[in-house]
C-alpha cells in the first residue's frame, strides 16, 4: 500500500491522517506547533513491516482548528476516536515526541488496553512552573496578535542543535515550513493545553509496556538528565542518547533514531 492521506470525522472535527503501509500499528504523534510531515524520514523506514498512522492533531497541519484551549486529554481523545474510526482494533505502538509524549501520558491513562509499546522522544512527564505557563500563556497571545511568523526562527536554536543548523540547514528551513503554515489559533489553543497540563511524575512507575526513551545529548527543551531520570523509574525502559542531536532528533539524525527503533521494535 503507497501512502494515503485521508479524512476523519473525529470528535466534531475533520482530522487528516496519513495511513501508510500494512502490519502492526505504529502511530505516531507529533511536536508542537508543527505536523505529520516531521515523521517522514521514520514513515518511509517503517511503512514495509507495520501499518503507520501519523495524524495531524486537532488545530496542525491539515486538521480542523478548534479555538480555545485544547489539553492534552483532548488530544488523546481525538487519537483514540481516530484509531476506533480507522477500525484499528490491535494495540499500538506509540511513538510521540515532545508535546505528543505529553499526550502519550493522558492516552495510557484513559486507553491503557490500546497500548502495546511506547517509543517517547524528547519529552518529560512533569508539568510546568509558574513561570514555564506564564511563558505559554504570552507566547500563546502573542501568536494570536502577529501569527506564527512572530516565533518561528526564534524556536530554531530550542529545537535543533547547533551541529544541525550548521550541517544541515534545510532542516531548519522544513521547520520553520511548518511552523508558519500553522494555524494561530491551532498554536494558541495547543500552547494554553500544555499550560494546564497534569504532572504525571509520580504515575509513569506504573507503565508496564516495553518503553524506548530517545533525546537529542543537546535538547535544551527536554534535556537527558529529564529523560534518564524517567527512564530509570519504569520497569520495561531503555533509554538511548542521540549524539549531537537537539529536540528533534528523529529528524536531525533519523538513521540513527530508525535504528535503534527498529531493535527495539524487534524485540517488544
Ligand atoms: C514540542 O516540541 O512539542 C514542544 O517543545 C513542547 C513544549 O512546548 O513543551
Amino acid at each position: 500500500m503507497g501512502h494515503q492521506f485521508i479524512d476523519q470525522s473525529v470528535n466534531g472535527i475533520n482530522m487528516k491522517v496519513l495511513v501508510a503501509g500494512s502490519g502492526p500499528p505504529l502511530l505516531f504523534v507529533h511536536g508542537f506547533p508543527l505536523n505529520h510531515q516531521m515523521w517522514q524520514a521514520q514513515v518511509e523506514r517503517f511503512k514495509n513491516k507495520f501499518t503507520v498512522l501519523v495524524p495531524d492533531l486537532r488545530g496542525f497541519g491539515a486538521s480542523e482548528i478548534t479555538q480555545g484551549t485544547i489539553t492534552m486529554e483532548q488530544h488523546a481523545n481525538d487519537l483514540n476516536t481516530l484509531l476506533t474510526q480507522l477500525k484499528i482494533e490491535e494495540p499500538v505502538i506509540f511513538c510521540g515526541l515532545s508535546m505528543g509524549g505529553y499526550i502519550a501520558w493522558e492516552f495510557w491513562k484513559n486507553f491503557p488496553q490500546r497500548l502495546h509499546a511506547f517509543i517517547l522522544c524528547d519529552t518529560r512527564s512533569g508539568s510546568d512552573s509558574e513561570e514555564g505557563i506564564s511563558n505559554r500563556l504570552k507566547m500563546a497571545d502573542l501568536v494570536l496578535n502577529h501569527g506564527p511568523e512572530s516565533i518561528s526562527a526564534s524556536m530554531i536554536p530550542n529545537l535543533i542543535s547547533e551541529a544541525t543548523q550548521r550541517d544541515h540547514p534545510e532542516i531548519a528551513k522544513r521547520l520553520i515550513e511548518m511552523i508558519e503554515s500553522t494555524d494561530r489559533e491551532g498554536i494558541a489553543a495547543s500552547q494554553r493545553g500544555m499550560a494546564e497540563r497534569k504532572d504525571f511524575s509520580d504515575e509513569i512507575s506504573d507503565i508496564q509496556i516495553p518503553t524506548l526513551f530517545i533525546v537529542g545529548s543537546e535538547d535544551r527543551l527536554t534535556p537527558p538528565n529529564i529523560m534518564k531520570t524517567m527512564s530509570a523509574q519504569l520497569p520495561h525502559a531503555e533509554y538511548l542518547e542521540v549524539p549531537d542531536a537537539g529536540h528533534m532528533a528523529p529528524m536531525e539524525a533519523p538513521d540513527f533514531v530508525n535504528q535503534a527503533m527498529e531493535e527495539f521494535l524487534a524485540s517488544s
